[in-house]
């Protein structure tokens, strides 16, 4: 794999990458963490993933040691050492912040340091079979965490929730899973959030509903603004999931991917939608203009 990593600062590559196993991150799940991409070498909305980290540390009560500046100074160092951002070729940025090495203990105080990793690799775009013929995701069992628990606002390395999820689908040969919360309302996809459209308006599930309020998810909002799409936030059922018209998942990696079956139901037409496609295409767009003048 070329990827580089930054661990406390030094560049390392990914045989010397190594974290001690009394890292809390590694013992507890204990921490916190972003994902990035770069669009034409540039780290796209880095400033709101770095609001998103710190909001997501104060809600475990782990302040960052670093600043934004320098997370953004390592964050480029890495994406240069491992080659890319010159040649054409994206990055993937996983940064990730633990409440460090301690004692085998959940008191926080044997741990006085946070450890700060990034990880660069290469970005992959999914299939383009999916963008153009979309893809079957699947309703699983494992409900998304109850916002009581571990809320599912903090971008947590504790995703065992999401991983159960994802693997459900996996096994049934889905591309994704849809996770209900404990009320049975659509909350989000494992890593993804989810959007239906109906009679051209599109729908997504609010915050209450318990998930992650995606990054792609807030920039799509005011790409269908400026576009006149209708978009609103509102409770979506199984149902409503059924008896779209059309449907898709959102993320960083994946901007906005078409989900034409859900298990055995067929979404729409079972072809990707025409808003669908047509936010898609905006998205691409704006994304790009945006990288071209700044980051935020
Ligand atoms: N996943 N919901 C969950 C549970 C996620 O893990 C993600 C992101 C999203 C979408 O958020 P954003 O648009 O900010 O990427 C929603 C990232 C990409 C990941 O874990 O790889």
């Amino acid at each position: 794999m070329s990827a580089m990593v930054n661990i406390n600062g030094r560049l390392l590559d990914t045989e010397h990458a190594v974290i001690s196993v009394f890292d809390h991150g590694f013992l507890y799940g204990e921490g916190i963490y972003e994902v990035v991409r770069t669009y034409d070498g540039v780290p796209f909305l880095f400033d709101r993933h770095m609001r998103r980290l710190r909001n997501s540390g104060a809600m475990i009560r782990l302040d960052l040691p670093v600043s934004d500046v320098e997370i953004e100074r390592r964050v480029l160092e890495t994406i240069a050492a491992a080659g890319l951002g010159t040649d054409g070729r994206d990055a993937y940025i996983r940064i990730l912040v633990t409440r460090g090495v301690g004692e085998i203990t959940y008191d926080p105080a044997a741990c006085p340091e946070p450890s700060v990793v990034i990880i660069v690799k290469p970005h992959v775009d999914a299939p383009p079979s999916a963008y153009a013929n979309g893809v079957m995701v699947s309703l699983v069992g494992v409900l998304r965490n109850h916002p009581g628990t571990v809320n599912p606002l903090i971008k947590s390395n504790n995703l065992l929730n999401n991983a159960l999820g994802h693997q459900e689908a996996l096994r049934k040969g889905a591309f994704e899973a849809v996770m209900r919360n404990y009320r049975g309302e659509i909350a989000e996809c494992s890593t993804a959030n989810i959007f239906i459209v109906k009679d051209g308006v599109v729908i997504t599930p609010p915050s209450d509903a318990g998930l992650l309020m995606g990054i792609t998810r807030e920039f799509l909002f005011e790409v269908a603004q400026e576009i006149g799409v209708p978009m609103r936030e509102q409770v979506l059922q199984e149902a409503d999931l059924f008896g779209a018209d059309e449907c898709f998942l959102t993320s960083t990696t994946r901007e906005l991917v078409p989900i034409v079956r859900v298990d055995e139901h067929v979404i729409g037409s079972g072809t990707p939608g025409r808003i669908t496609a047509t936010l898609l295409d905006a998205f691409r767009v704006r994304a790009r203009v945006l990288v071209g003048g700044s980051t935020r």
